[in-house]
C-alpha cells in the first residue's frame, strides 16, 4: 500500500540520512526503482512530473501501475507516489487519482500567492493523510518544462511556508536540474544552514540530485536535507546502457530486438544507479 512520505522523512531527518525520490517514466523505470528499494530494504519516493504523467497515460494509469506492481512484486518497504513540481491544478488531479503525496511548486508566484495556495493544499492533504512538499526560491535549469532562475531561498520565506504545516520543504540553494555546468559555484551551505535554523525539524528537500559531489550530499544531509531528488542520472544510465546494446549489434542477433531484451540493459543500469544513490544517502536498511 502506498504511504504518505511524512513518517519516512521525519525518521530520515532524525536519523541523519535522506530518502531518494527517483522520477519514473514507464513500467521499466517503476519496476527497477521498486525492486531496488525492496532489495536494499530502503524507503523510497516515486516522483512523477506533470510531463511524465501525461506520457504514461495519466495519473490514474500510474496509480494503477504502481499499486499493481507493489502487490505482484511483493513490495513491503514504504513507498510514496509523489507529484513532482506540480501546479495547483495538477496537485488536485493527483490527489483525486490516488497519489499518496504531492509537491505544489509555487516558487514562481509572489510569496503571498505561494503561501495562499500552499495553505489551501495543507488543509486538503491534511484531511486525507497525504504528504505535501512546497518550494521557496527556485531550482536552476529546466525539468520537463519547469524552468527556474536558480535564486537562493529567503530563510524567512521558508519559515513562513514551513509554519503552514507542509510535510517537507524544497529550498533553492544553488542547485540545478540536469547536468551541472563546469563553472557551477556549488551548493550554498550558508543558505541551507540558515533555512535549517529557521525551519527546525522540517525535512528539507534537495532537488537536482544528479551529479552533486558526494561530499556536498553528505554535508547537505548533515544540515537537515532528508529527501534528495534524482531524475537525469537514471536517464543517462538508461541511455548509455541502451546505446551500448544497440551499438554492439545485439538487437540484430536472434530475437535481440524483442523489447524485453532490448530494454533489459537499461533496466539494470537504472537499478545500479538507484542502489548507488540509496547507499550514498544512507537509506539502506532504514525501511
Ligand atoms: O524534481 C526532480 C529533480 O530535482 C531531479 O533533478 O534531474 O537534476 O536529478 P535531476
Ligand atoms: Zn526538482
Amino acid at each position: 500500500m502506498l504511504v504518505s512520505a511524512k513518517d519516512m522523512l521525519n525518521k530520515a531527518k532524525a536519523g541523519k540520512y535522506a530518502v531518494g525520490q527517483f522520477n519514473i517514466n514507464n513500467l521499466e523505470w517503476t519496476k527497477a526503482v521498486l525492486l531496488t528499494a525492496q532489495e536494499n530494504n530502503s524507503p523510497v519516493i516515486l516522483g512523477v512530473s506533470e510531463g511524465a504523467g501525461k506520457y504514461m497515460g495519466g495519473y490514474k494509469t500510474i496509480v494503477g501501475m504502481v499499486n499493481g506492481l507493489m502487490e505482484e512484486l511483493k513490495i513491503t518497504v514504504p513507498v510514496a507516489l509523489h507529484l513532482d513540481h506540480g501546479s495547483f491544478e495538477g496537485a488536485h488531479k493527483c490527489i483525486e487519482a490516488g497519489f499518496s503525496s504531492v509537491m505544489f511548486d509555487g516558487s514562481h508566484y509572489p510569496i503571498a500567492e505561494n503561501i495562499e495556495k500552499t495553505k489551501s493544499l495543507v488543509e486538503t492533504c491534511g484531511k486525507l493523510g497525504l504528504s505535501l512538499e512546497a518550494e521557496v526560491g527556485s531550482i536552476g535549469g529546466e525539468e520537463d518544462g519547469v524552468v527556474g532562475a536558480g535564486e537562493c531561498a529567503d530563510p524567512d520565506e521558508c519559515k513562513a511556508i514551513a509554519d503552514l504545516g507542509v510535510t517537507m520543504l524544497a529550498a533553492g540553494i544553488g542547485n540545478i536540474h540536469g547536468k551541472y555546468p563546469a563553472n557551477w559555484a556549488g551548493l550554498s551551505f550558508d543558505t541551507l544552514a540558515a533555512v535549517s535554523e529557521k525551519t527546525g525539524d522540517m525535512p528539507l528537500v534537495l532537488h537536482g540530485g544528479t551529479g552533486i559531489p558526494e561530499d556536498m550530499i553528505k554535508k547537505a544531509i548533515s544540515l537537515g536535507v532528508a529527501k534528495i531528488n534524482v531524475n537525469t542520472e537514471c536517464q543517462l544510465s538508461f541511455a548509455e546502457a541502451t546505446r551500448k546494446y544497440i551499438e554492439s549489434g545485439k538487437d540484430l542477433e536472434g530475437k535481440g530486438f524483442d523489447p524485453r531484451k532490448l530494454l533489459a540493459p537499461g533496466f539494470e543500469a537504472i537499478k545500479a544507479t538507484v542502489k548507488e544513490k540509496m547507499e550514498l544517502f544512507g537509506s539502506v536498511n532504514q525501511a
